[in-house]
Formats: structure tokens, sequence, C-alpha cells
């Protein structure tokens, strides 16, 4: 398979993006952060960037899908599990896999932004303008990529390939 970002490309942007994050929030004034993952996808980065970071943190997880078993996106982005905490005056920091249609993005910061967080912010390891469909601010942003159906590192296709080190595309033989 295709390698489209080595190992080794992905930890040097990260420890990029930790130093980055951790400094934009201590210039801020913010002490200690929330964190909240997306699952699935989003596990592995969130486990790696948090390892990055200069300031305290929290973790959570909201549990989104709307890809189901396919390549394409249902549309429908459902809430299969919601955060543990209360991030009311939180500063919170959405870490998320890739940014695709903008979809589940979009329906994670209504969601979240309803439980009143003191700030909200997005950090996706990928994104992938070619397909959106909504924008979405993405404020720590690791890799623009283009319209390949990529696996790995967290990314899945029929919930496999998540476990890869580097991020690859799937031929079409394989799907
Ligand atoms: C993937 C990915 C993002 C979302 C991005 O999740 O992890 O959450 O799709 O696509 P979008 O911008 O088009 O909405 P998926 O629904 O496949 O679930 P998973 O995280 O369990 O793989």
């Amino acid at each position: 398979m295709q390698v489209v970002l080595s190992e080794a490309k992905i930890r040097e942007r990260i420890k990029e993006l930790g130093r980055q994050i951790s400094a934009e929030y201590k210039k801020a004034g913010v002490e200690r952060l929330y964190v909240v993952g997306i699952l699935r996808g989003g596990f592995i980065f969130l486990a790696d960037l948090v390892r990055e970071l200069e300031i305290p943190v929290e973790i959570d997880f909201v549990w989104a899908s709307s890809y189901g078993e396919g390549t394409k996106t249902s549309g429908t982005v459902k809430i299969a599990r919601d955060l543990e905490g209360d991030i009311q005056g939180r500063d919170v920091l959405i870490v998320e896999d890739i940014v695709d249609t903008g979809l589940t993005m979009t329906k994670m910061l209504e969601h979240l932004q309803s439980k009143n967080p003191k700030s909200l912010s997005i950090c996706s390891l990928l994104h992938k303008p070619a397909r959106e469909i909504k924008k979405v601010p993405i404020r720590f942003l690791g890799f623009t990529i283009e319209d390949q159906f990529v696996v790995g590192y967290g990314l899945d296709y029929k919930n496999l390939y998540r476990e890869y080190r580097e991020i690859v595309i799937l031929p079409p033989e394989n799907r």
C-alpha cells in the first residue's frame, strides 16, 4: 500500500503541534486543558498528542459515527456515547483524526458548544478539503491531504487498519 505519511513524519508533526498548542494556551493563561477525543478514529492521535503537550490535561471522549461500514459518509452523524465530564467553563480542545466532509465536526461543535465551554477549538491531524460540505474552523492542523481514501494511524475501513503506524492509501481492490 502506498504510504502517504510515514511514521516519522507523523511523529515529527505531532511534536510541533504539541509545542504550538502548549504555547498558545499558555500565552492565553490557560492552566489546564480539557481534551475531547472523537472515537473511534481519533484515539491513536490523541494518545500521541497529549504526551507532547506541556500543560496538564483532562481527557474525555465522545463516540461519533457516520461512516458505518463503507467509504462514504452516511450524512447522519450519531453520538453513540457522550462525554463523562462537565465542560461548562472549561477550555476544550477537540482532537480528531480527519475532517473530511466536515459533517462530523459540525455536529460535534454544535453539541459541545451547547454545554457552554469557556473556549472550544479543534485539532485535527488531517484535513481533506476536496470533499468539504461544511467548513469547520480547524485551529490546529497536522496535514492537508488529497482526495484519496486513507487508512492507518486510527483511520479505518470496516474497522480495520487502525493499528498501522503510517497513513496509507487503501487500494480499490481492498474495499
Ligand atoms: C471518521 C473520522 C471522523 C469522520 C470525518 O469517523 O474518524 O470522525 O469520519 O468525516 P467527515 O468530516 O466526513 O464527517 P467514522 O464515522 O468513520 O467513525 P470512526 O471514527 O469510528 O472510524
